[in-house]
């Protein structure tokens, strides 16, 4: 199982060390434009083998795309991260150029890869994926959901002062601070509903929390966050390399589910060896039908600005 990563910024690098420690690919290539930036990540990373115990090979390419030859999953990370202030949207204007250049120097290489896209904004890149690509609509997953689902049950545990492994929830529609759904009313804390033990102000609490999850640490840290974006795309990563079929929210293209068309947004996805492999019909609310609806009007907007 061949693994490329392009970017070997904090979040590429991060998912490069959760596959290797995990180590259930046989090869990860990190590709980078700066000169030997990934190279280094790569033997940085190989220094951990022995003390992590993973046989995972790791290298690295100065933007030299003939080593992530055949590839069986992408993850593209490349573009610029926002600093604190900035939406996800604002960096359109840049990423876009990079993400479309990259999906096609990858699929040059490796015609049978299957592409998660994590560089923002994720749905409208994921989007543009799709239509610089025209690949079969199961290959391209937008990377999203995953995390912010992941930021859903950290603050839900938060208030229910309990551990994270203790409770589920799921977070659909776009991966934007205004745009996220945290379906409060299905989470659960070890399958009992959690407005069970939270009062509906306080899971109002944790769903704005989430919302914005991506935007607080980026104020705290002065850039995007890495440690759980970099965990959400290696559990993917692992669903597709080990045929997994788990369920995670996933920026999917839609085709009129949920009432949507054309769009690449947030809907529960079974990922496995084939990627989407399944997008799951739940039964909404109409507060959260009507949410959606909002949420993929912004993302289509956003997809406006793009030049395809
Ligand atoms: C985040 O929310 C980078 O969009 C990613 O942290």
């Amino acid at each position: 199982m061949k693994v490329t990563i392009v970017g070997a910024g904090a979040v590429g690098a991060s998912c490069a060390e959760y596959i290797a420690i995990k180590n259930f690919a046989s090869e990860v290539v990190i590709v980078d434009i700066k000169e030997n930036y990934a190279e280094g990540k790569a033997m940085d990373l190989m220094q951990t083998a022995s003390l992590n115990g993973f046989d995972t090979k790791i290298v690295g390419s100065t933007n030299d795309y003939s080593k992530t030859a055949n590839s069986d999953i992408a993850v593209i990370t490349s573009g610029i991260p926002r600093k604190p202030g900035m939406t996800r949207e604002e960096l359109i204007g840049i990423n876009a150029g990079i993400v479309k250049t990259v999906s096609q120097s990858i699929l040059e290489h490796s015609p049978n890869v299957i592409f998660v896209v994590v560089s923002n904004p994720m749905d409208t890149m994921t989007y543009l994926v799709h239509k610089s690509t025209n690949l079969p609509k199961n290959r391209i997953i937008g990377m999203g959901g995953a995390l912010d689902s992941a930021r859903f049950k950290y603050r839900l545990s938060e208030a229910l002062e309990c551990p994270a492994s203790d409770v589920n929830g799921m977070v659909i529609g776009g991966h934007s601070d205004t745009g996220m759904i945290p379906l409060t009313r299905l989470a659960v804390r070890n399958s009992i509903p959690v407005s069970k033990f939270l009062s509906t102000e306080r899971l109002n609490e944790v769903a704005e929390a989430t919302k914005v999850g991506g935007a607080t640490l980026t104020k705290m840290l002065g850039t995007s966050a890495w440690y759980a974006p970099g965990a959400a795309v290696s559990s993917m990563v692992q669903a597709i390399a080990c045929d997994q079929k788990k369920m995670f929210p996933c920026s999917a293209l839609l085709e009129g589910e949920y009432d949507l068309e054309d769009i690449s947004i947030g809907v529960p996805c079974i990922i496995g060896k084939d990627g989407i492999e399944k997008i799951v019909a739940i039964d909404l609310s109409d507060q959260e039908k009507n949410k959606l609806q909002e949420s993929a009007a912004a993302v289509k907007k956003t997809n406006g600005l793009l030049d395809i």
